[in-house]
């Protein structure tokens, strides 16, 4: 496939998994999911970064931009998301969107383990905990749609890139205030 059709179509693929963590920091704050109790080690199970709003509002972002995708595609005809059915393609932005917020979860517990405080950074881990979190997820639940949807270069591709997109987005939301720190 040529360079910039797979760069391209890997955006796309991804956008779902890459919204959901964009709008829990929008939405972002609140009752933290661990409560705010602490793990055995004396330290926070997950840290106040990790809230019930960003959750539910991370699923709800990348399920918008999965339907917005949706009709995109049926507008422009391109096919990939949409040569599934409307209801069967749903449930994957759900899971592929919970899957990177699993993911995002999954590293701030490794993080506070290896006592790195909330917000600190972890290199690689804090760029692709969630793609991991979203392919492992949907591989799970929905192999089908996965594997018709993502195949190997398709998967390289995005291990590549989103690392440079992460920090990019990641800088934007530092500079126009949404983080207090540019990871
Ligand atoms: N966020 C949230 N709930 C989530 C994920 C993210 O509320 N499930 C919000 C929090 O306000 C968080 C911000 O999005 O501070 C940025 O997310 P992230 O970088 O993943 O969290 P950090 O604050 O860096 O914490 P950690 O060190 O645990 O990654
Ligand atoms: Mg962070």
């Amino acid at each position: 496939m040529e360079i910039l059709k797979l760069l391209a179509l890997t955006i796309w693929l991804m956008l779902p998994a890459y919204t959901p963590n964009n709008f829990a920091v929008l939405v972002g704050g609140g009752k933290p999911i661990d409560l705010g109790r602490k793990f055995v080690d004396g330290r926070r199970i997950l840290g106040d970064g990790k809230t019930f709003r960003g959750f539910m509002g991370g699923i709800s972002g990348g399920l918008l931009t999965g339907i917005v995708q949706y009709g995109i595609e049926k507008l422009s005809g391109f096919v990939y998301y949409s040569s599934f059915g409307l209801p069967e393609i749903l449930g994957f932005f759900i899971i592929f969107s919970t899957g990177a917020l699993a993911g995002d979860i999954l590293g701030s517990f490794v993080k506070r383990r290896l006592a790195i405080e909330r917000g600190g950074p972890f290199p690689v881990v804090d760029q692709l905990d969630f793609v991991f979190g979203a392919f492992l997820m949907s591989y799970m639940i929905m192999p089908g749609v996965f594997l018709s949807l993502f195949q190997r270069d398709v998967i390289l591709t995005a291990i590549i890139i989103t690392p440079v997109l992460h920090i990019l987005v990641n800088f934007l939301a530092y500079k126009i205030g949404k983080k207090d720190v540019p990871w």
